[in-house]
């Protein structure tokens, strides 16, 4: 099972388009140790031809340009996005499924209940896609029970609901539901090696442990080092814990919690990197504290095999 980081920023990428903060100045002037970064996406395949779009950033056609094995060329029109599943109704997550509209048949759309409501109403970007692909949703159920995409046999998919928040614009945003956001285990069918991608997380309920205390990969929420980073830069009123964002370096933060899970081999890596996070310089104290601790950072085109 191989997976592939297409995005590893957060909602606004890095550098942000209006945003002059010192890493989005410092990354476009080359004046610091950094590297640009789309928004939040990743594909997984077990065969290296047909994959699972996990989130359609806005940023896909850059994606799919910068990953040749999206595009696999077997007829003249084609691609290698053979399904697609959102986490949450985000619009760093969703947005790209518009740019998805040309293809030929409708667009295999995996989501919970929740999710889908608020494609339905919130941000009605299935009713916009009809017009043109149309979407054939095939519905995430919270049961527990594992699900597979017929495209990859071989991949095993679990996904647990969690903890953190529904888009402004969802009918649901003060009023969660379960099914709003999602962690989703992938499992390796053949070698039984598991990743959990959770790109939003805020609170860490007992099952959300559970899964990354089994996974031999962590792709987690890394958004934010420190909770009122955003505001103290006078960027915005909200917290990290206000967006759905666990911060990293906070007591009891992603830190710690990644510190409390010993699993022999396992690999953990923050994703989803707001662009304020001091962790994209590479080599300042921050991107130090969680090299020793064993915990790396996404970056676009990271690649791993499982
Ligand atoms: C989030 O993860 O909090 C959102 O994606 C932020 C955004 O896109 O505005
Ligand atoms: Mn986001
Ligand atoms: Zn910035």
């Amino acid at each position: 099972m191989k997976i592939r980081v297409l995005g590893s920023s957060a909602g606004g990428g890095f550098p942000q388009w209006n945003c002059n903060c010192r890493n989005c100045d410092g990354v476009r002037r080359g004046s610091i140790a950094a590297r640009a970064r789309t928004q939040s996406s990743i594909a997984v395949s077990n065969n290296g031809e047909d994959w699972l779009l996990v989130n359609a950033s806005p940023d896909i056609l850059a994606q799919i340009a910068a990953n040749p094995e999206l595009q696999p060329a077997r007829g003249v029109r084609d691609t290698g996005i053979a399904a697609v599943v959102t986490m949450d109704a985000q619009i760093d997550h969703v947005t790209g499924l518009l740019m998805l509209r040309e293809r030929g048949t409708p667009l295999p759309l995996y989501t919970t209940d929740a999710v889908w409501q608020d494609l339905l109403t919130g941000f009605p970007i299935t009713s916009i896609l009809s017009h043109y692909c149309g979407v054939e949703h095939r519905r995430i159920a919270l049961d527990g029970a594992a699900f597979s995409v017929p495209e990859l046999p071989c991949v095993s998919i679990e996904a647990r609901p969690l903890s953190s928040k529904a888009p402004p614009y969802s009918p649901h945003r003060n009023a969660p539901e379960v099914g709003d956001n999602i962690g989703l285990m992938f499992t390796n069918t053949a070698t039984g090696k598991r990743a959990f991608y959770a790109p939003g997380l805020d609170e860490l309920a007992p099952p959300v442990l559970d899964a990354m205390r089994e996974a031999d990969l962590l792709l987690v929420d890394g958004t934010v080092w420190t909770d009122d980073e955003m505001i103290r830069l006078g960027l915005t009123k909200k917290t990290g814990r206000d967006m759905g964002h666990l911060a990293q370096s906070s007591p009891g933060g992603m830190i710690d919690v990644l510190e409390s899970i010993d699993r022999t081999g396992q690999r953990k890596v923050l994703i989803h990197i707001n662009n304020t996070n001091p962790i994209l310089v590479e080599d300042g104290p921050e991107r130090r504290m969680l090299t020793e601790r064993g915990i790396e950072v996404a970056h676009d085109g990271m690649t791993f095999e499982l």
